[in-house]
C-alpha cells in the first residue's frame, strides 16, 4: 500500500470509535399515528415499512449503523425527517400541525419523493408501487381537516412569516 492509503485506513479505523448514539426515545404508543388514525392493516404496513424508519421515534437500525460515518448520515436523515413529519407524536400535536403533515405527505406521495432514493438501495421492500402511492395519497387526504389553512391565515394576519 502507498503511504496515503495507510493514512486513510488509519482514519477509517479510528473513526469507528466515534459513533453517535441511536435515536430512540420513550414512545407513547397511544399517540402514534397508526394508533390514532387507525388505518387498515395494508396502509399501516406500508407506513411501518416505508416511512417509520425515518419518521418515528423507533427506527429499526440495520447492522451497518455501526459503521462511521454511515451512522451520522442516518441519524441526520432521521432527525430531519422527524422535523417535518413525526408519526410518534401524532396524537399530541395541534390539529393544524397534523393537517400540515398530512398535506405535505400528500405532496410527497404525489411526487413520489419519499421514501428517499438512497434508502431504497438497501430496503427494497420499502419501494412503493404507483397504486400504493395513490393509496397512501388518498389516505393522507382523509386525515386533513383544513385547520392548517386557518392557522396559516392567522399567522399571516399576525404579520409572521409563513
Ligand atoms: C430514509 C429516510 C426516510 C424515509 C424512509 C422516508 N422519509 Fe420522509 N423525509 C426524510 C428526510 C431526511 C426529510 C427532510 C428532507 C427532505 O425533504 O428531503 C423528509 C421529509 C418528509 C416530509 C416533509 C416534506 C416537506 O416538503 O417538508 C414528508 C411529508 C415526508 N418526508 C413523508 C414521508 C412519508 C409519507 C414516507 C413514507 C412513504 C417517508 N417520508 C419516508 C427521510 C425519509
Amino acid at each position: 500500500m502507498k503511504k496515503p492509503l495507510y493514512i486513510l485506513a488509519a482514519i477509517i479505523v479510528v473513526a469507528q470509535f466515534i459513533r453517535p448514539s441511536k435515536i430512540a426515545e420513550p414512545v407513547d404508543p397511544a399517540a402514534d399515528l397508526i394508533a390514532v388514525a387507525k388505518p387498515g392493516e395494508e396502509i399501516a404496513g406500508m407506513l411501518r415499512t416505508s416511512c417509520y424508519d425515518c419518521h418515528s421515534g423507533q427506527p429499526r437500525y440495520p447492522w451497518y449503523f455501526n459503521i462511521t460515518p454511515v451512522n451520522w448520515w442516518m441519524n441526520h436523515h432521521i432527525e430531519e425527517g422527524r422535523e417535518h413529519f413525526d408519526a410518534t407524536t401524532w396524537g399530541k400535536v395541534e390539529n393544524w400541525s397534523r393537517d400540515h403533515q398530512a398535506k405535505e405527505s400528500m405532496e410527497m406521495m404525489e411526487e413520489k419523493e419519499m421514501p428517499l432514493e438512497s434508502y431504497l438501495w438497501q430496503h427494497k421492500d420499502a419501494k412503493l408501487s404507483d397504486a400504493q402511492y395513490k393509496q397512501l395519497y388518498d389516505w393522507f387526504q382523509t386525515l386533513r381537516d383544513g385547520s392548517w389553512d386557518v392557522e396559516k391565515a392567522r399567522r399571516k394576519a399576525a404579520g409572521g412569516g409563513k
